[in-house]
């Protein structure tokens, strides 16, 4: 009897990332890494990508139905990041084609961040250390870059998913904030409970907060979630922060804001059409701005990419995966 010796996996990793994740990727497969960090986009993703049974994502690299109808030979796409708006979820499903994402290793360190960009933007944090580096420190004055208070104030959380849970308790136990919260579903009562949390709808909240968080995911429903109206809605003394996603917040409307002061800060962390930033925001004092790096510690970056990789040797060696996005995949899988 002969026993047929099935071909390695041949594995795309789209952009660098730790070499112990690719050694482990490289005991399991036929792997092609992206460690010089080459940047592949329309045509030449599609054409990089054909010849792959699976390919490791950074949340950036479109999978949709005109690249899947040139990648016939894909059956799963692994990102990295908990975003996915990279994917074209159904288009992958009907195509046989198994998403994954990495949810949870990043909860609490992206909700670390919220904070920190928080504390930053209330206390004019990056204001200060400029007004400093720039010599213009003179002597202690009553007003000198003084900002908000986060303690003991209203925080308003739009999206109260996992992170935005974490953020909650963060403010709760933490800054004995009160907090308020607008989520497309609203949470147990028990739940609600336990965070000390009040669900409002968007425009009350937006009234009401002295700070805003943005935690929801971007999509058709959440393009443009905060623009002109809503922003007018904030109090002119509170500070927005948007640790969601480029293009929940319409930027130039968010810059028009800032330049007037009719809401007195803001703390990014995403932008629209990023790595490039709307210019007015560049030029806002009253802008903290971060190079979308919520989830970067050491730890957890490596958490996510362990993740997916997880993801693509389950997927491979036993037809599942940890966090699938189109479980209905993994059901044909097995049926075949
Ligand atoms: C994610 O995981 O979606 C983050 O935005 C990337 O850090």
């Amino acid at each position: 009897m002969t026993t047929e010796v099935q071909p390695l996996r041949r594995i795309l990793v789209a952009q660098p990332v730790f070499e112990e994740v690719l050694e482990r990727l490289r005991a399991h497969f036929d792997v092609v890494d992206n460690q010089s960090g080459q940047v592949w986009s329309g045509p030449a993703w599609v054409q990089r990508l054909q010849g792959f049974d699976g390919v490791m994502c950074f949340g950036v690299e479109p999978i949709n139905a005109e690249v899947l109808a040139q990648c016939p030979g894909l059956r799963i796409c692994a990102n990295m990041t908990v975003g996915y708006n990279n994917f074209d979820v159904p288009a992958m499903t009907t195509a046989g084609v198994l998403a994954t994402n990495a949810p949870d290793v990043l909860t609490e360190t992206t909700a670390d961040f919220g904070f920190a960009l928080l504390l930053a933007t209330a206390r004019r944090v990056c204001e200060g250390e400029r007004f400093l580096r720039d010599g213009r420190w003179e002597r202690w004055r009553y007003d000198m870059l003084a900002g908000a208070d986060v303690h003991g104030t209203t925080l308003g959380i739009v999206g109260m998913g996992r992170i935005g849970q974490a953020i909650a308790r963060r403010a709760a136990l933490g800054f004995g904030m009160r907090v308020i919260y607008h989520n497309r579903s609203r949470l147990a009562p028990a739940v609600e409970q336990g965070l000390g949390a009040q669900w409002l709808g968007l425009g009350e909240l937006l009234a009401q907060a002295d700070h805003v968080m943005l935690v929801v995911p971007y999509s058709a429903q959440t393009h443009h979630l905060i623009g002109a109206a809503e922003l007018a809605h904030m109090k002119p003394t509170a500070t927005l922060v948007n640790i969601a996603r480029g293009g929940v917040v319409d930027d130039a409307a968010l810059a028009e804001a800032l330049v007037h002061r009719r809401i007195a800060a803001a703390g990014l962390d995403v932008f629209e059409g990023e790595p490039a930033v709307h210019p007015a925001l560049l030029a806002a004092p009253n802008a903290v701005l971060t190079p979308h790096i919520a989830s970067a510690s050491i730890p957890t970056r490596r958490a996510m990419a362990e993740l997916a990789a997880d993801n693509l040797i389950a997927y491979f060696s036993r037809g599942e995966a940890r966090t699938p996005l189109n479980i209905e995949v993994l059901s044909k899988f097995r049926s075949l």
